[in-house]
């Protein structure tokens, strides 16, 4: 089949490249040319597991390209998928500009029965805005689907390739089988697709995404309580997640979620549903506790040091939102390194993929950076840990002892065991543990 996909960012290019994948020519179309030259150049500018040599195999057999001509690339394309970003407004509804930019681009050039499938995570009624704008500029017969996509950074491949289920919004039967052809190959372990109308699709990704922030924000408060009772966050989580109907997946208290998806949309929701009148009590609360958990550990550093922390050096480990991706967008790693040179502290981090992701973000010497995870350490007063890569679960705490001018470690995503920290001589704060040294409780 001939696919489009509008929009070449963690969605587009992970879609585009496994529909490739799976023998489709797919052409990737996005207005920025920088990207685009280093796609065609054959550079990948995001780090996402398993996806370069995925890009490099299809670029070679001619079933992958890039460009910025919209026009060009939905001409003769039987599938047109919408993957642009739909970042949060101002006054916190998703954005849908580029959504709406990316329909008017491909509105005078889709072929008979060419079907335009949403992509990115939008308000209920948003596919119905594009089905608008493409028909005010066309008389060619076309369809509209939803389909939300489900992937997780760092696992964005895999999760593409073997879905755990696939939905599609749906109105008419040409659409719905577009889409079962074009997702066949990846469901043949008896996935299934599940088709429903399109105002459903398009609210099932925001539901789902409602549903993980708020695991994590209620594990997140019950890790507070944790610290105030005695009890260890660590046991109530596995207590818990042995039971079926609960399942032990979100239950991991930490230094709040963070990334492109999570804040964006559980904001998003609630100010959709206002917009009908309907209050999303449980998501505003789900979202205040995740602001407040983001300020977690730095309010924890300032119980432990004081509110003054000029002069002091901070160790940070892990810029990325979560490990084995470079994505930084609302990561709580943000929220740590403000607080701290905000009260005029120094921070040294380290990260093993996100470092030059944290160079456009962080302009000038406002941070510095550690070649490793050990070289930041230097005479820093306290380690904080705020991502959980695989590299930094069994440091060598001689090396991180002889290196820190005070044994201190804030560890954002319970990596460490109290116990051993103890016996190592170190001070440990945990989220929703025993604590090891003079009790902070923030
Ligand atoms: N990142 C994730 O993990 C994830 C997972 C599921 C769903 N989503 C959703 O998918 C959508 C895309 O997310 P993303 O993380 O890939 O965004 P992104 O910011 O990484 O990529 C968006 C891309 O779209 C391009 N673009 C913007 N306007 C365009 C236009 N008019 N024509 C062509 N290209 C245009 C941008 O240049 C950019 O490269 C969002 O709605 C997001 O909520 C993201």
């Amino acid at each position: 089949m001939d696919v489009t996909v509008i929009g070449t960012g963690y969605v587009g290019l992970v879609a585009g490249s496994c529909l490739a994948g799976a023998g489709n020519r797919v052409t990737c179309v996005d207005v920025d040319e920088n990207k685009v030259g280093r796609l065609n150049a054959g550079e990948v500018p995001i780090y996402e597991p398993g996806l370069e040599p995925l890009i490099s195999e299809n670029l070679a057999a001619g079933r992958l390209r890039f460009t910025t001509d919209a026009a060009g690339g939905v001409r003769k394309a039987d599938v047109i998928f919408i993957a642009v970003g739909t970042p949060p407004g101002a006054d916190g509804f998703a954005d849908i500009e580029a959504v709406r930019a990316a329909a008017g681009s491909i509105a005078g050039h889709l072929r008979p029965h060419a079907v335009v499938v949403m992509k990115s995570t939008v308000p209920v009624g948003t596919s119905e805005i594009v089905r608008d704008e493409i028909a005010s500029r066309t008389d060619v017969p076309f369809h509209v689907c939803s389909n939300p996509e489900f992937l997780k950074e760092g696992d964005a491949v895999a999760d593409f390739m073997y879905p755990d289920r696939v939905v599609c919004g749906v109105d008419t039967e040409h659409g719905r089988g577009r889409l079962e052809e074009l997702y066949e190959p990846f469901i043949r372990s008896g996935k299934p697709i599940i088709f429903m109308d399109i105002p459903s699709a398009e609210l099932t990704k925001y539901a789902a995404n409602a549903m993980l922030a708020a695991r994590i924000s209620l594990m997140n408060q019950f890790a507070a309580l944790c610290e105030h009772t005695g009890a260890d966050i660590e046991h109530v989580r596995r207590g818990i997640g042995s039971d079926p109907r609960i399942g032990p997946a979100f239950l991991y208290a930490g230094a709040g979620y963070g990334g492109s998806c999570l804040p964006k949309d559980v904001e998003a929701v609630i100010r959709s549903a206002a917009q009908r009148d309907i209050d999303l009590t449980i998501l505003r609360a789900v979202n205040e506790a995740n602001e407040r958990q983001k300020t977690l550990l730095a309010r924890k550093i300032r119980r432990r040091f004081g509110d003054d922390l000029s002069g002091m050096r901070f160790a940070l480990w892990g810029l990325a939102f979560k490990p084995r991706t470079d994505d930084m967008r609302a990561a709580p790693s943000r929220a740590i390194v403000a607080a701290l040179r905000e009260r005029g502290a120094t921070v040294a981090a380290h990260d093993p993929v996100a470092m030059d992701q944290a160079r456009t973000v962080y302009v000038g010497d406002e941070i510095e950076y550690g070649a490793d995870e050990y070289e930041t350490l230097a005479g820093a007063d306290a380690l904080i840990l705020a991502t959980e890569w695989l590299q930094y679960r069994r440091p060598d705490w001689t090396a991180v002892g002889e290196r820190l001018s005070r044994r201190i470690v804030f560890d954002g995503r319970n990596l460490y065991d109290p116990e051993r920290m103890a016996e190592l001589g170190f001070e440990y704060y945990p989220i929703g543990r025993t604590q090891v040294g003079p009790q902070v409780v923030a």
